[in-house]
């Protein structure tokens, strides 16, 4: 068998393309959708993915504002700034780029950011109404998984879904929009015992694991869809948690790494943004 690709490269031109006409009406009709992002340090994989942000931003016509600062800036500065974010009339969306340093506590930055800006999905009210089904802003890598699994019209309902890997970004959320569609959900992380053995029983398998080609064409139950939300940099080259040359043997559908998840992320971060500007209006 060889799978069928999820391709998430243009399911997200597709959508950013729909998202441009809605953000048009929106700055033409009322107001232009705003996005503030704040980078804390100089960490070169976090200054790509914010500098891939603002430019999504730019095409698609929503504001954007970039906040740099220095890895010395104290919690307290910190919040004031996402304080000053909360006010802002032009703000409809907030994003601290994480991680931020050790000296800061990462809930308190995110707890501090209006649950009705945070674009992530992040804070403890919007995740909590995630949990409970409400409609809320959803967090973004989780968000273009299940867009694009919906987009291949790939059943989810009564499914086997099988996460590797628990990150409250990725592994934990993605599993419950999965159990939120009517899979029933499975979570592996680095404590499982066996883990390989029940990776082999997934009708949908998601692995957000961080560890270069960790799953194998041995790990996969034939026909299964797997979503590679790995991005790793081996000898210079994006690769992703599952070795795709194995898997894609294997599998009925497989994300490339580059092109798969990535860019859906970004998609999900405009979506968002966009939503929020509409509920301001
Ligand atoms: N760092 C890695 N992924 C993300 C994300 O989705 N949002 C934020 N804020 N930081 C990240």
């Amino acid at each position: 068998m060889t799978a069928k690709l999820l391709n998430g490269k243009e399911l997200a031109q597709k959508k950013r393309e729909q998202l441009k006409s809605d953000v048009e009406a929106l700055t033409e009709h009322h107001r232009q959708p705003g996005l503030a992002v704040i980078l804390v340090g100089e960490d070169p994989a976090s200054t790509t993915y914010v500098r891939s942000k603002q430019k999504a931003c730019e095409q698609a016509g929503i504001y954007s504002v970039l906040i740099k600062k220095d890895d010395t800036i104290s919690e307290e500065e910190l919040l004031a700034e996402i304080d000053r974010l909360n006010e802002d009339p032009k703000i409809d969306g907030i994003l601290v780029q994480l991680p931020i340093p050790k000296h800061i506590s990462e809930q308190a930055v995110i707890e501090r950011i209006h649950p009705d800006k945070d674009v992530d999905g992040f804070h403890p009210i919007n995740i909590g109404k995630m949990m409970t089904g409400e409609e809320t802003f959803l967090p973004c890598t989780p968000y273009g998984v299940v867009e694009m699994l919906k987009e291949a019209k790939i059943e989810i309902a009564g499914k086997h879904a099988v996460i590797v890997g628990r990150s409250n970004i990725v592994g934990k959320p993605v599993g419950q929009l999965l159990l939120n569609e009517n899979a029933t959900v499975t979570y592996c992380h680095s404590r499982t015992k066996n883990l390989r053995e029940m990776t082999k029983q997934a009708d949908i398998l998601i692995v957000a694991i961080g560890r270069p080609n960790f799953i194998e064409a041995a790990d996969v139950k034939p026909g299964a869809v797997v979503v590679d939300v790995g991005i790793n940099r081996v000898d210079g080259k994006l690769c992703g948690d599952v070795d795709f040359e194995g898997v894609k043997e294997v599998a009925s559908h497989l994300t490339p790494v580059p092109g798969g998840v990535g860019p859906m992320t970004i998609t999900m971060l405009l979506e968002n943004t966009v939503q929020s500007a509409r509920k301001r209006v």
